[in-house]
């Protein structure tokens, strides 16, 4: 087995495209060369004598420590997940929310000011909202679609940009190489949480952000298994100042989750693809249907930013959102009458799921605030799965088609 503590790109290799990087990248092979990478389950490493120990210690040698510093099962995750989004280095963790949180934490402190769009994941709106400024971390919600707005909100104490981009679950997006260059103006640090685009379809890297982030829980999973998140970034950022707060923090990535995920990736690049093929089609037909008053679907020809998707994303995605007609009334009558399509509020999975954000994940925020991110009552977020996109077409119409027909009575009584 290479010794191998932190994972890294640095070394020269021949670059493959990602759907055999995703295959074969970042593979370890221990003394028994086995061809699916083995699961290390172990917190800790065995030293042949105390000076090894010592100098595993001191970094003089460059092995295995401790789990929750690093675990070759996890370092083969990052490996492979830095060479499929061309980064120079990644530390995998516990889960998503980890992720976002160690991102901000790991470099900011009391007296800083963080700008973020204020259309995010609920999480991630109660860290970048409440959390930080409890801390002394003062943030600024902007409508992050308004380039000029990040421009506005800069302080001379603001250290980091935040952006979700498509936004959960309105699919909104965000220019952003060009908030790129104005947080490197400002000498701020740009985090992308790119769950919703997925590693595939858009790298915020190459786009000028300083860090990506993930929820490994949905499509790098994408089988409703396990936890897990990642952030991936310059080698100088992540070893000086992520890795010193995950190893003294402990958001660790268990050695099994991260085997699960490594395995997972293996398949992403046929999973999302035909996600999306799936989501273009879903997308034509929710947009034809008489319950539907609004689709957001950054692939379809309706979305406001349809020439910014074609600029910065390689596909629409895996995710639709829609307005039914009807209200909440309408909308719980669709997700009632749904057979294949499955209520959770996971993503990215090869199950077709369906979530009512405003009575699920932004149930937290008040009505008032929802309204301005354009989460209505009738709002549905569809993550589209792996099923035949024939099954879920018609099970979707049979389902608004059951509801439409009391809710449309309703409505022009
Ligand atoms: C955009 C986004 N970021 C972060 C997270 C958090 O991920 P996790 O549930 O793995 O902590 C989610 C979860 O839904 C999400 O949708």
């Amino acid at each position: 087995m290479a010794s191998q503590p932190p994972s890294k790109s640095s070394e020269p290799r021949k670059k493959y495209r990602p759907a055999t990087e995703l295959v074969h990248g970042g593979a370890m092979r221990s003394q028994f060369a086995e061809t699916s990478e083995a699961l290390f389950l172990t917190q800790g490493f065995v030293y042949p004598d105390a000076e090894a120990a010592e100098a595993r210690f001191k970094g003089d040698d460059p092995g295995f420590v401790y789990s929750r510093y690093a675990n070759p099962t996890v370092a083969m995750f990052e490996e492979r997940m830095c060479l499929l989004e061309g980064a120079q280095a990644a530390r995998a963790v516990a889960s998503g929310m980890a992720a976002v949180t160690a991102s901000l934490l790991c470099d900011l402190k009391a007296g800083d000011h963080v700008v973020s769009s204020r259309a995010l994941f609920g999480s991630c709106d109660y860290v970048i909202g409440t959390l930080l400024p409890r801390l002394g971390v003062s943030s600024t919600l902007i409508d992050g679609r308004d380039i000029d707005a990040w421009k506005k909100a800069v302080r001379p104490e603001t250290k980091a940009f935040f952006l979700e981009s498509p936004s959960n679950p309105t699919l909104e997006l965000i220019d952003i190489a060009a908030v790129a260059k104005i947080a490197r103006e400002a000498g701020a640090r740009l985090i992308v949480d790119n769950v919703f685009s997925t590693p595939l379809f858009q790298h915020p890297l190459k786009l000028g952000a300083h860090a990506v982030v993930y929820s490994a829980t949905k499509h790098i999973d994408g089988q409703g298994r396990c936890l897990g998140g990642i952030v991936l970034s310059d080698e100088t950022w992540i070893e000086e100042k992520l890795f010193p707060y995950l190893k003294h923090t402990g958001p660790s990535l268990s050695p099994f989750n991260a085997w699960v995920l490594l395995k997972a990736l293996e398949t992403l690049e046929v999973r999302v693809t035909r996600q999306a093929e799936s989501a273009a089609k879903l997308a034509e037909v929710l947009a034809d249907h008489p319950a539907i008053e609004r689709i957001y679907y950054p692939g379809h020809k309706s979305h406001p930013q349809r020439a910014l998707a074609a600029r910065q994303m390689a596909s629409g995605g895996t995710m639709i959102a829609f307005d039914v007609k009807g209200g909440k009334r309408g909308a719980f009558d669709v997700l009632r009458a749904l057979e294949v399509v499955k209520i959770s509020n996971n993503l990215g999975d090869a199950k077709s799921l369906v979530t009512h954000p405003a009575t699920t994940t932004h149930q937290r925020l008040k009505e008032e605030e929802r309204a301005a991110l354009g989460i209505g009552d009738g709002l549905i977020r569809l993550s589209v799965g792996l099923e035949d996109p024939l099954d879920l077409a018609e099970d979707l119409t049979q389902a608004l088609d059951a509801a439409s027909a009391p809710t449309l009575r309703a409505v022009s009584a």
